[in-house]
């Protein structure tokens, strides 16, 4: 299973951003959290990761993955409020995608409470800081597992 991890804008600041808000864990340690839960799960699972603060960048790491990718983690942060441009890269490269935030974005500004990622995506998962990467990462691997082992048809 190959899984492509990105990561939006500003995210590369984690640790030191807004902490009250997203923590005081790095994307490194989330990065690093994910490689281990990875290694530790009975699939074998290979990840790439990315952060861009630019939003062409994004798109352009998604479909250069078109032929790579089995499933793709995104936290497109501000550009979930903002991007057709992902939401059609996403669209267009057509796997599976769960949308992840650190935050619960309803529970924000109203402008958070609007995505342009999650109609297109399996499933949203926030709230619950880095633990919604490894949440994500583990409906990723389920949703992975059912489209290559179909349960067996009952006649
Ligand atoms: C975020 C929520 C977004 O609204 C915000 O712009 C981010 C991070 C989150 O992970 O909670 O940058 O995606």
């Amino acid at each position: 299973m190959n899984i492509l991890v990105l990561h939006g804008p500003n995210l590369h600041l984690l640790g030191k951003r807004q902490p009250e808000i997203y923590g005081h864990e790095t994307l490194a340690d989330i990065n690093t959290m994910l490689d281990q839960h990875a290694a530790a799960s009975s699939h074998p699972i290979v990840l790439k990761m990315f952060q861009s603060n630019h939003e062409g960048e994004l798109v352009s790491i998604i479909g250069d993955h078109i032929d790579w990718a089995d499933g793709i983690l995104i936290n497109p942060a501000a550009y979930t409020h903002t991007s057709v441009g992902i939401r059609d890269a996403l669209s267009t490269v057509a796997l599976p995608v769960i949308e992840i935030h650190l935050s619960n974005i309803y529970a924000r500004e109203e402008f958070r409470h609007h995505s342009y990622i999650s109609a297109i995506a399996a499933g949203v998962i926030g709230g619950f800081g880095t633990h919604s990467y490894k949440l994500a990462l583990e409906a990723m691997i389920h949703i992975l597992q059912l489209k290559m082992e179909p349960l067996a048809e009952t006649s």
